[in-house]
């Protein structure tokens, strides 16, 4: 796991997305892993400028979202289809039919998650995922206790992470309970992740995933079991990080260290 400290949430975004965009200008066809939630607007919004400015092409990339909550339509203006294809979707240009994303309104969960995870394998697996972090150190809706081998099913949600969400919704009975998730083990088996972290109430879970045990209370620390894990962090969620200046210094050391 590589900790990067950025100064503030846009530039962690920028150099986030930059890695990002590395891949697919190496891999055009790439698969990606998607995330929702307020801290990955700054990465949407900077590939969106690459996409417009740059040209970075989107036209061969299939994409998997990680998670989506159960009840709401794909037209509920806070359901994460609604938020991907706001923030992200109709900026760039990937094609409608390579978009995947959990149903919320599925009749049938478990076929539904069994077939999420076949069209994952079938598509070579996701090149990069791209994750959030809960205040309860959730990654995609893997609660406390989540199986860190669990696979894409039906989850019910925490309350904390009901409170955390309900300043999206009208009101905090809005929230629905219960979410489709890719699994802790479905996540792990991407080639990269680049985990994002934003703000001094991260600043906790942060040290707890980055130095603490490897522990189902904390999914995210299941990430240290991880060969390629980028976790970038502003200034606050980095506050409460023992091996802070180390982080700090091989970030300094890079440009010199032998190239292996
Ligand atoms: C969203 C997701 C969640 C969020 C997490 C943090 O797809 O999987 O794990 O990443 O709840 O949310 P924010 O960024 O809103 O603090």
């Amino acid at each position: 796991m590589e900790v990067i400290i950025k100064t503030n949430y846009d530039e962690m975004s920028r150099a986030a997305a930059h890695v990002v965009a590395d891949i697919l200008n190496t891999k055009p066809n790439a698969v990606l892993g998607l995330a929702t939630g307020s801290t990955p607007l700054g990465i949407y919004k900077e590939l969106v400028r690459l996409h417009q400015e740059e040209g970075l092409d989107f036209s061969q990339v299939t994409t998997f979202n990680l998670d989506e909550y159960v009840g709401l339509s794909v037209l509920h203006s806070q359901s994460y289809h609604y938020f991907m294809h706001e923030n992200f979707f109709k900026h760039v240009n990937i094609p409608k039919q390579n978009v995947y994303i959990p149903s919320g309104t599925t009749r049938n969960y478990q076929a539904f998650c069994q077939w999420y995870e076949q069209r994952i394998e079938e598509c070579g697996g996701i090149d990069v995922q791209i994750l959030g972090i809960g205040a309860d150190g959730h990654i995609a809706f893997n609660e406390p206790t989540s199986s860190l081998s669990s696979r894409t099913r039906l989850k019910t949600l925490e309350r904390q992470t009901i409170d955390d969400n309900a300043r999206f919704f009208e009101k905090r009975e809005d929230v629905p309970s219960y979410a489709i998730t890719m699994g802790v083990g479905t996540i792990l088996e991407a080639r990269q992740i680049v985990l994002l972290a934003s703000g001094a109430n991260k600043a906790h879970v942060v040290a707890a995933s980055v130095e603490g045990p490897v522990t189902s209370m904390v999914t995210a620390s299941a990430l240290q079991m991880h060969p390629a894990t980028l976790f970038f962090v502003d200034k606050e969620a980095s506050s409460e990080l023992k091996m802070r200046d180390y982080y700090d210094w091989i970030q300094e050391k890079k440009p010199g260290a032998p190239q292996i």
